[in-house]
């Protein structure tokens, strides 16, 4: 007796329902790509007990008729794909034909559906079965509500998470989905609350607003360009707005949201040097790509996606977000200001994205003083120098300080084309890691363009002229993580790497007193500086404290 036989499609759903439907939020995903695709402006989404009484979608799309309504429920039934050659150019974002179906096998779904200019329709499905349908009175577009998710996997119902857990993953859900389609009008109510109400009207800063808090837009940089064919849209929020985990780095890709390593981490490293360590911005970025160079059937819930080129889009992404943020307007630090100047900040940075960034504009020096003259009143904890005038009091970080100086000076220094070498008498072996010795033993010819001569052998016989000797290793390190890590050289994230590892080292340490010449030679320095108000790893040098600032501590004035 042969032992194999054909699941039953009721089975075959449950078990897929598995890997797409894994908790209400997924529901809540699905049907919404749903409305997305049958290309509803309007969108409602009304949750009970986080989604596990009820989850409901209504939306103003193009509608089923009775047949697709009764179909769209079964396995691998769908009206968007019908051939393979489709499969490699998938414009909308369900393909799979198995959500809903998946959904109907593990909960009680009514859907109700009309198509413009024709009756509605009504189908009832109870755990995979075909309880009712018939005629429904209902305006054009999908009306479905999924009741009793994981009634009969009871398993998996005990699997979710707490009612907190459950409500933030699909507030969570919703957003991506918001932000995903600007130009869709979508609420979102949980127990009868309306929690989410969009415009639909391309607003992004209100959009960004509700969804990351009050004013979080302020100072937000734009970019919009084209590389390489590849669309880029990115609303960068200022650095100050930024995150202890990285899930606000939110990444499209032809309008799906995806998650990619490569892509938030060319987000991240876009941002380096303007926010602190362990710290993460908050960005939402707008890839649009041939859909063929895009593989999305990568995983049921089409969150992965394979992408030809990605470290080629990665590096684009991160040199365009390291170009608009440098080009930022710098400023002293204040930390206790009212900050009512958005209106202003806004339009700055439309005028930027208006003008053509062009590469030498961000090396020009502004003409005014960066830092304002003051007069030196003491240092504080042999580490804070106090400065005052008549804006207010200044402090200064002494270490950061100088780690700005020590990095300007050597940023500039590498960008020196002709790297004048020195041969040294003993060729020194450097202390690194067997493999890093190997990387740049391939990368001989690279390295010897920046000034570093390197034996068959791994042996160091020539360094640039600026290069200490007692930063070779660094150097060499840095080069080695480099290559190893982004594939490519970019010169001038080289520079910022070695700049940033060779200042830090030798800047002066914290509680380490100065002499008067010395406090004087450093603000020198710093007021040559192109950005004196940041050490390269975006911690503030410079601290103001402005006599109004004083005086609402002291309750003088409110
Ligand atoms: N809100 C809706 N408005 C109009 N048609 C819909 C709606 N929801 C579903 N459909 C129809 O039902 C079909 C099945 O939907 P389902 O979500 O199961 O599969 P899919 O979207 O094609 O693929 P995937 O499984 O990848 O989501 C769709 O192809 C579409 O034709
Ligand atoms: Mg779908």
């Amino acid at each position: 007796m042969p032992k194999i036989k054909q699941m039953e499609a009721r089975l075959a759903d449950m078990i897929a329902a598995g890997e797409v439907v894994d908790r209400p939020a997924s529901v809540v995903k699905e049907l919404v790509e749903n409305a997305f695709d049958a290309d509803a402006t309007i969108i409602d989404v009304e949750i009970e007990n986080v989604g596990m009484t009820s989850i409901r979608v209504t939306d103003n799309g193009t509608g089923m008729d009775a047949e697709d309504a009764r179909m769209a429920c079964l396995r691998h039934a769908t009206s968007k794909i019908s051939r393979d050659i489709d499969l490699s150019h998938i414009h909308t974002l369900g393909f799979r034909g198995e959500a809903l179906a998946a959904i109907a096998s593990v909960s009680r779904v009514t859907l109700k559906t009309r198509l413009k200019g024709q009756e509605g329709y009504e189908v009832n499905i109870d755990g995979g079965h075909l309880t009712f349908e018939g005629a429904a009175a209902l305006n054009p577009g999908t009306d479905i509500v999924v009741k009793d998710l994981f009634f009969n996997t009871p398993a998996r119902f005990k699997h979710i998470k707490s009612e907190q857990s459950e409500r933030h993953q699909i507030i969570d859900v919703f957003d991506r989905m918001a932000m995903s389609r600007p130009f869709v009008r979508m609420t979102l109510s949980i127990d009868q609350t309306v929690i989410r109400r969009t415009l639909g009207n391309h607003d992004m800063t209100a959009l960004i607003d509700q969804i990351h808090g009050k004013n979080a837009s302020r100072g937000i940089t734009i970019i919009d360009t084209d590389v390489n064919k590849v669309g880029i849209k990115a609303y960068l929020l200022s650095p100050e707005q930024n995150r202890a985990r990285n899930k606000d780095i939110t990444v499209f890709i032809n309008g799906r949201h995806i998650s990619n390593y490569v892509l938030t981490q060319a987000v991240r490293d876009g941002y380096h040097g303007h926010l602190m360590v362990n710290r993460y911005p908050i960005a939402i970025i707008y890839l649009s790509i041939d859909p063929s160079l895009v593989d999305v059937n990568v995983h049921p819930q089409k969150r992965q996606v394979r992408l030809v080129n990605e470290a080629v889009v990665g590096y684009h992404l991160e040199t365009h977000i390291r170009d608009r943020l440098s080009d930022q307007r710098h400023h002293i630090l204040r930390p206790l200001e009212q900050q009512d100047d958005h209106e202003t900040i806004k339009v700055q940075s439309l005028f930027i994205e208006e003008s053509d960034a062009s590469e030498d504009k961000r090396d020009e020096a502004p003409a005014q003083l960066k830092i304002p003259e003051a007069d030196y009143v003491g240092t504080y904890a042999g580490t804070y120098l106090l400065f005052q005038n008549n804006d207010g009091l200044y402090l200064i970080d002494q270490h950061a300080a100088q780690e700005r100086i020590r990095y300007e000076y050597y940023y500039d220094a590498l960008a020196d084309p002709l790297f004048a070498t020195k041969p040294l008498l003993i060729p020194y072996e450097p202390t690194l890691k067997p493999s890093d010795i190997e990387t740049l033993i391939h990368a001989r010819g690279t390295l010897l363009s920046y000034g570093f001569e390197l034996t068959e052998e791994g042996l160091i016989s020539a360094i640039p002229t600026w290069l200490k000797d007692t930063e070779i290793d660094k150097s060499l390190e840095s080069m080695a993580d480099m290559l190893e890590n982004k594939h490519t050289i970019d010169l001038r994230v080289l520079r910022d790497h070695l700049a940033k590892d060779i200042s830090c080292k030798g800047a002066i340490k914290a509680n380490h007193p100065l002499s008067r010449q010395e406090i004087n030679q450093l603000m020198r320095d710093l007021r040559t500086c192109k950005n004196p108000y940041r050490c390269p790893h975006g911690r503030p040098t410079i601290i103001l404290l402005s006599l109004y600032d004083i005086e609402k501590m002291f309750k003088r004035v409110v």
